[in-house]
């Protein structure tokens, strides 16, 4: 059912099942290791707190005799610009169920209510990131007909005194360049006085 942002404190246990799976299937993202749960829930809190604000978004909550057992949260992103895009998509930010429910169907309808929200507000497209380890996720996903259409690269910059350096010579160049090319825009000028 679709819920406020005041069952935001209801997802703590939701939300920390979630970041161990995730961090369960990459312990490492590139190079980061993993927050602390506490962490790791204190930053999303406000995260969902931000797009909970937004108009169009909302909190779907999976109940089983009263007690959360899955979420979800969307928002409404921005369309593609290369594409004959709508301007408005669905940003699945997070998915879960509680892993003792999994596999029985919960996730299915979780996400047929999704679906049916972001139709009745209008909007025709779902978008969502999941980790590329996550392959559980993605057979889920792909067998509702969504694809994969982008790969997000992470990768931390090489910091060694030789990159520094490096980029020192480039920015100094391209100063060279620049007063290389400022001299040339005066000089007609100065033929023009002469
Ligand atoms: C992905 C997830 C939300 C699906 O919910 P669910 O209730 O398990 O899904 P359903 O029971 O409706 O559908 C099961 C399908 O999901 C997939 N699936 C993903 N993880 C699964 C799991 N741990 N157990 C069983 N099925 C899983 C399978 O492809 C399965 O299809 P199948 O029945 O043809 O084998 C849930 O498994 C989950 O919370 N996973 C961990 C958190 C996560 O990865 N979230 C997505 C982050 S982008």
């Amino acid at each position: 059912m679709r819920a406020g942002r005041e069952r935001i404190p209801d997802l703590k246990p939701l939300f920390d099942a979630l970041n161990e799976h995730q961090v369960g299937v990459a312990p490492t993202l590139a190079d980061l290791g993993p927050r602390s749960a506490d962490q790791a829930w204190q930053r999303r809190r406000a995260k969902y707190e931000a797009w909970l604000s937004k108009p169009a978004a909302f909190l779907m909550i999976a109940e089983q005799d009263e007690q959360a057992v899955g979420y979800a949260v969307v928002s409404i992103g921005e369309g593609y610009d290369g594409w004959h895009s709508p301007e408005g998509i669905g940003d699945l930010h997070d998915f879960v169920v509680l892993p003792e429910m999994r596999g029985r169907g919960i996730g299915t309808i979780l996400m047929d209510a999704v679906e049916g929200e972001l139709r009745d507000a209008g909007v025709e497209h779902c978008r969502l990131r999941v980790i590329a380890r996550n392959a559980d996720a993605v057979r889920f996903y792909e067998q509702r007909g969504m694809e994969v259409v982008s790969h997000i690269m992470l990768g931390r910059l090489d910091n060694s005194e030789h990159s520094r350096a490096r980029s020192d010579d480039a920015v100094a160049s391209q100063g060279h360049e620049e007063r290389a090319n400022d001299r040339s825009s005066l000089a007609p000028r100065a033929g023009r006085l002469a």
